[in-house]
């Protein structure tokens, strides 16, 4: 292990990580996203570079610079960041998805710009997006699997039925009802649950948190 030390826990290992939030067109100027500002999946990228991986960070629209020497791929909607999460996917070591990608999108992207009609309700019909990270986690030969999971409530119990309803290896809880933490926050404090573990990482800095994380993924892998 002296020698894996000085080469970076994660040396020779390819890790592709979701950042940010997807965005779901609904006309040529309209979309449908969320707050994510990407700060966690761009810090888990920074980690694992510098735990000697080959990154491809897969990120929808954030305000953020591409960490250095990872490959980064922008993306807008689930189904983009779908395709680009399957592209080499073969080549995989570690999976992680952090991305808040969009549970639906309009069903039908309008060729221009809808216009405002005289009726007082207008209604949205949306279909499923398909979930990327149990894609990922279904294949034959599935790399190691990590997911998120933004809570509110029961945060353990959800997350351990989201960990075996997708097939993960680990998912990083995340309770989003407290008021000190969240999206656009740099600081964050999470749970790690796995098939035989559940660990508290208590708040600290989303840089601080993405090394703990890098290293426990590191460990799960070695065993
Ligand atoms: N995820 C994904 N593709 C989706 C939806 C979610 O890859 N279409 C991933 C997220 O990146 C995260 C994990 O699945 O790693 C859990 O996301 P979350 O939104 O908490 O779970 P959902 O299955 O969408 O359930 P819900 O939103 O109803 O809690
Ligand atoms: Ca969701």
């Amino acid at each position: 292990t002296a020698a894996l030390f000085d080469r970076g826990l994660l040396s020779g290992k390819r890790v592709f990580i979701t950042a940010g939030p997807t965005r779901e067109a609904l006309d040529p100027v309209r979309y449908i996203s969320n707050h994510s500002s990407g700060k966690m999946g761009y810090a888990l990228a920074e980690a694992a570079v510098d735990a000697g991986a080959q990154v491809t960070l897969i990120s929808g629209p954030v305000n953020l610079p591409a960490p250095r020497r990872c490959q980064r791929i922008m993306v807008e909607s689930a189904e983009q960041m779908l395709a680009a999460s399957l592209e080499n996917i073969d080549q995989c070591d570690i999976f992680i998805a952090s991305a808040a990608v969009a549970d639906y999108r309009p069903s039908a992207v309008a060729e221009h710009k809808l216009k405002k009609g005289k009726e007082e309700i207008m209604e949205l019909h949306l279909i499923k997006n398909p979930d990327i990270v149990a894609t990922v986690a279904a294949l034959d030969h599935k790399p190691f699997t990590v997911g998120f999971a933004a809570e509110t409530r029961d945060v353990i119990h959800y997350a351990q039925d989201k960990l075996a309803r997708k097939n993960l290896d680990l998912i990083i809880a995340n309770d989003v009802s407290r008021s000190d933490i969240g999206f656009n926050s740099d600081d964050n404090a999470v749970t790690v649950v796995g098939h035989d573990l559940v660990e508290q990482l208590p708040l600290c800095s989303k840089r601080q948190l993405a090394s703990k994380i890098i290293n426990m993924i590191a460990a799960k892998q070695v065993d």
